[in-house]
């Protein structure tokens, strides 16, 4: 579908609720990947910067923090509106309900930063066109993006023990806007140099995160986002409680008495305007 829509009504719709509803949990979830890439992107007073597909607000307001001025852009409406909760009156961060993929710029950010916000665009080269226009001349791109699902067992357990009560479909093109879009770092590259930019790397960031203390800490977040949540909303109940029981047991299987930890691998993708 063009321009998006698809991801705009998903994120705008129970997604967007889910996300909000679990932000807290995500955020300290996904703070060890995260903490890698607000590092790399030197935010500091003075310093321009542009957050894509920034949800609840939490990079964009730690970035502000470390003195960098920031505006967070988000198709969803519901995640702009709960970062505007938290931002408050505070100066030197503001939030916009935008398309990052065509939205405007005046090619005054030193940085395009993101976590995990710019895998869902339909033309990612136009997308990544449209974002080196917000950057000045050799300003940078520093974007966090997740490896693949077997880098990523934090995901891919869950969705493995769904399998037996997924419909029939056929299979995802692991390149369709998703999580998984830009994992293989090949493809990406390519995306990018037709985008315009230049000297692209790509750093490895792999961690151990923690799910949570116990089962019932990881069900709660795995019934409102993740595979398990998507299967929750096609399938009959008796279905559904066949799918929760196997996904309760594959993570009981992995507790160990400082909780539930799993390995989770991100690319962060660096170039240059
Ligand atoms: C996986 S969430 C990450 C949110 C946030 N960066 C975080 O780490 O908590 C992906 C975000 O990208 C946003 N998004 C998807 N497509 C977008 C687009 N074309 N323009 C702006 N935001 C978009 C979604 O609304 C969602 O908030």
């Amino acid at each position: 579908m063009a321009n998006n829509e698809e991801q705009s009504a998903y994120w705008n719709g129970q997604m967007g609720d889910a996300w909000v509803s679990v932000e807290t949990y995500i955020d300290r979830m996904l703070s060890p990947l995260s903490d890698v890439a607000v590092k790399a992107a030197d935010a500091k007073s003075g310093t321009k910067i542009l957050d894509v597909g920034c949800g609840c607000g939490p990079t964009t307001l730690k970035l502000a923090d470390l003195g960098a001025e920031v505006l967070g852009v988000d198709i969803s409406q519901k995640m702009i509106d709960r970062a505007n909760e938290h931002a408050g009156e505070r100066s030197g961060v503001s939030f916009k309900v935008a398309d990052a993929a065509s939205e405007h710029y005046n090619g005054d950010y030193d940085i395009v930063f993101s976590r995990f916000g710019v895998m869902f665009f339909d033309d990612p080269v136009a997308a990544f066109n449209n974002l080196r226009s917000a950057l000045k001349p050799g300003g940078r791109l520093n974007v966090l993006v997740w490896q693949a699902p077997v880098k990523n067992p934090w995901m891919s357990l869950p969705a493995r023990a769904i399998e037996p009560y997924q419909p029939d479909a056929p299979a995802p093109d692991p390149k369709d806007p998703g999580p998984f879009a830009m994992a293989d770092r090949d493809y990406t590259r390519d995306i990018l140099t037709q985008a315009g930019f230049t000297d692209i790397e790509f750093v490895d960031v792999e961690k151990s995160i923690n799910l949570g203390k116990d089962v019932d800490e990881v069900m709660d977040f795995q019934t409102y986002v993740g595979p398990l949540s998507r299967l929750l909303e096609v399938v009959d109940e008796a279905t559904g409680m066949l799918a929760i029981q196997a996904v309760r047991e594959e993570f009981g299987a992995q507790q160990t008495n400082d909780g539930i930890n799993l390995s989770a691998s991100a690319l962060l993708v660096k170039a240059t305007r």
